[in-house]
């Protein structure tokens, strides 16, 4: 057999309704409720699934010729502003549409106020002389400290107020968005014919209409459960096993003595890495003894809700389940020279692929995404593809990531990006990371243990 031909779980587009729908996300609201933070989370999402999915910004093209206005160019009375705004607004959706055009799109994301029913119908008529499905996602805010977080948000990192005094910055933001208030019109019934979602104060209230396909649906799902409340997330793979002494993959055994000297140290790691007081956290493990008896201390010691997930499980190795790297080079070098090639779809004998994997961790994300802070007690495979999710690493690098055992991983979402910290335990492991290309032969498991 070929290694081309060798077991590859094929199909970029999993959850597609058909293979040419496409769809245009719209969103829609005033500035500073969170739609460009909806954007990048929900085209992050669409690429982690496999889904070609790109933002299309209308302030970046605004800015390619007006870079720093002031809130006056954003007056609905302002005739030359309002032309300038149009222009960007067209040069983005053409280039949407030519996207879309070169085969290379499934979902595109609008990032624009799309403030007036005017500016959505002129939308609809576009896409649809395009064949490109619209759903628009209006993000309603009346909750202060929201709005004010994100004027913070904006004034300190966008470019259009870059190297401005942000009190200045400030001030002039909210102009900007009275300004838009004086033009905002809500979706409402006479926009009925249109496929939309309102979110009211990200997520408290959710209005949902004429949706069509399961892409879209999957997406509205995604959507509705987003939060923004500060959290964190920690990552962690079980203690060293007895398999990893040995250098044999899959099966169920339990960990090492260093493996157990490491669920000892967890909780103080945890702690080490930075809780704030009173912080409930919920600790998640797989179904494997491996990560329940790395979990166990801390579970005693916090007192916090620990939950087993079967979707948490390691990636299954199918017929090469309990053996070596280097003995399945032996019985199946095809296999493993093909693995080699495309890690991310190669699918084990009777097992699994990486994208097998997230497949069957989308709800793990989607519950992710729910709740607040949560410490994952987890696998290599399952723990790679989690993290690329969060860092928004490509499908051919995720597999290759190096995720060292006895190793605490934090990430705290941020409104545009995830912020990563590792908190190393002082207790020795062996290495199970492979690189590509190299030789099969596991690391020796050293004669001297300090455990
Ligand atoms: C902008 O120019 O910053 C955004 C334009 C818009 O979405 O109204």
């Amino acid at each position: 057999m070929s290694s081309g031909s060798i077991r590859r779980g094929n199909g970029h587009n999993y959850f597609a309704s058909s293979d040419d729908s496409k769809i245009c996300v719209v969103m829609v609201g005033l500035p500073a409720r969170g739609k460009s933070l909806i954007a990048g989370k929900a085209m992050r999402y669409l690429a982690w699934v496999g889904i070609p999915a790109r933002v299309f910004n209308v302030g970046s093209y605004r800015r390619a010729g007006t870079p720093q206005p002031n809130a006056n160019f954003f007056d609905p009375h302002n005739t030359e502003g309002e032309k300038m705004r149009r222009a960007a607004a067209e040069a983005a959706v053409s280039d949407m549409l030519q996207w879309f055009q070169s085969g290379k799109g499934v979902v595109a994301i609008l990032d624009a106020t799309n403030s007036t029913k005017e500016r959505r119908r002129w939308i609809h008529e576009r896409c649809q002389e395009a064949n490109v499905e619209t759903l628009y996602v209006e993000s309603i805010c009346d909750d202060e400290d929201l709005i004010m977080n994100n004027i913070l948000e904006v004034k300190t990192t966008s470019p259009d107020y870059k190297g401005q005094d942000p009190e200045v910055a400030a001030l002039d933001f909210r102009n900007r968005i009275r300004n838009y208030e004086k033009v905002y019109e809500t979706i409402d019934d006479n926009e009925k014919h249109f496929t939309y979602v309102k979110l009211i104060n990200v997520g408290s209230t959710v209005i949902i209409n004429q949706i069509k396909d399961y892409l879209s649906s999957r997406l509205v799902y995604y959507i509705q459960n987003l939060h923004i409340k500060p959290r964190s997330i920690w990552l962690s793979r079980h203690g060293e096993s007895e398999y990893n002494l040995t250098g044999k993959i899959g099966g169920d055994s339990n960990i090492s003595e260093r493996g157990e000297a490491y669920a000892r140290a967890l909780p103080g790691l945890l702690k080490k890495s930075g809780v704030p007081p009173n912080t409930k956290i919920v600790i998640w493990t797989s179904t494997l003894k491996r990560t329940i008896q790395t979990a166990r201390h801390l579970a005693a010691e916090t007192g916090f809700e620990k939950l087993e997930w079967k979707a948490l499980d390691e990636l299954d190795s199918g017929v090469c389940d309990g053996l070596t790297y280097e003995q399945i080079a032996e019985k199946y070098p095809e296999d493993f020279a093909a693995r080699d090639e495309d890690k991310y779809n190669y699918r084990y004998r009777g097992g699994e692929s990486y994208r097998d994997v997230v497949i069957r961790l989308e709800p793990i994300i989607m519950e992710l995404e729910r709740s607040e802070n949560v410490i994952i007690v987890t696998h290599q495979a399952v723990l790679r593809c989690i993290y690329a999710y969060f860092l928004n690493t490509p499908q051919e690098q995720s597999p290759w990531m190096e995720v060292p055992l006895h190793t605490l991983i934090k990430l705290t979402p941020r409104a545009y990006g995830t912020d990563e910290q590792r908190f190393k335990a002082d207790i020795p492991a062996v290495s199970t990371w492979r690189a590509k290309g190299t030789s099969a032969k596991h690391q020796e498991y050293p004669t001297e243990i300090k455990a």
